[in-house]
């Protein structure tokens, strides 16, 4: 014989389970939402920090990102918040079916318990649907909020980047501007560059002299006013000036010694690299060569074009630049 007790609880076993398992069914839909959500999010903030690694150097973009994965952070946050809600319902749950348990123990017969807890199972499971229906209408909403802020934001963004970009040709044209109008400037191009020449008067008359900046009227020149001096005669011995770059030579101008012998450098040619300027015909104290229109050189070389000597001063290249190859040539 099946005691009161016993027979209510087969009654009632069916709809535990059924209980269980609508319960069951709700939380797993809801996980799987959450964790939908979740995916989703992680998705943007890793589409939105791949954008943005594309700008990054910015500080501001940075900022803007940092900005936007605190949202996103805030978002996962609200997530959480509405999983502990769903907990607590379904704890609801747990405990109104042990309420109706209880119940059950102080009832008799089936029927009238059947009825109740039919209705209290349809009144949960509505209420379990509304409040996921709730929820997930909830994260849409806020997912198109993100959505459309981070939008906006990337919008800002691009328009921000578009201005300094703006501002920052602006201020290299100036630069370039700036660089053109000081490299237009005719000056003394050649003082302190490279020299080399064929040999050396007494290994003490250096080819440097020739662009060391002194160039007085003292005809001392083994001590105040030293002077570039050949070590022979020969012809197609060469001084060398490299003036380090690619240069427009305006002028060129040969010092010739003070003390005595100026007839020594006569049959000196000048060439700007290829192109010839001039020679030293006469026996004078300074030359003076003006280069044509456009006449481009990295070196200035000083050819004896006869067997005699060459003994100069000083030689002074002056000219506009340095260029770049691809400025002159082209
Ligand atoms: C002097 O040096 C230049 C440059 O190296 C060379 O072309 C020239 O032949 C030399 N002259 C003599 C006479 O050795």
């Amino acid at each position: 014989m099946l005691t009161a007790i016993q027979l209510v609880l087969l009654c009632l076993f069916p709809y535990v389970l059924l209980a269980e398992s609508e319960e069951a069914t709700g939380q797993a839909y809801l996980e799987n939402e959450v964790r939908a959500l979740k995916d989703q999010l992680q998705k943007e903030s890793l589409s939105l920090r791949e954008e943005m690694n594309s700008h990054l150097g910015d500080n501001l973009l940075l900022l803007q990102v940092i900005e936007l994965i605190k949202e996103v952070k805030e978002i996962q946050g609200r997530l959480m918040v509405q999983a502990e809600q769903i907990e607590n319902m379904e704890s609801k749950l747990v405990e109104k079916v042990e309420d109706l348990e209880s119940t059950l123990e102080s009832n008799k017969g089936c029927e009238k318990l059947e009825l109740k807890m039919v209705e209290t199972i349809t009144e949960l499971q509505s209420g379990l649907v509304e409040k996921i229906e709730d929820q997930e209408s909830k994260f849409m909403e806020t997912i198109t909020d993100l959505e459309s802020s981070l939008g906006e934001k990337m919008g800002d963004v691009k328009s921000k980047l578009a201005n300094d970009i703006g501002t920052l040709d602006f201020k290299v044209t100036k630069v370039d501007t700036k660089i053109k109008v000081w490299r237009s400037e005719v000056r003394l191009i050649s003082q302190q560059k490279l020299t080399w020449q064929n040999s050396t008067h007494a290994e003490k008359l250096f080819s440097e002299y020739a662009v060391d900046g002194v160039y007085t009227g003292s005809g001392d020149l083994w001590g105040l006013n030293p002077i570039q001096h050949m070590g022979g005669n020969k012809r197609n011995y060469m001084l060398i000036v490299d003036l380090g770059g690619l240069f427009k030579v305006h002028t060129v101008k040969v010092w010739n010694r003070v003390d005595c012998c100026q007839s020594q450098s006569l049959g000196v040619m000048v060439y700007a690299d290829e192109e010839f300027l001039g020679g030293l015909n006469d026996e004078k104290l300074l030359y003076t060569f003006r280069a044509g229109e456009d006449v481009y050189a990295r070196k200035i070389y000083l050819k004896q074009s006869i067997p005699n000597w060459m003994n100069l001063r000083e030689v002074q290249v002056f000219g506009t630049g340095p260029f770049a190859e691809e400025e002159v040539y082209n």
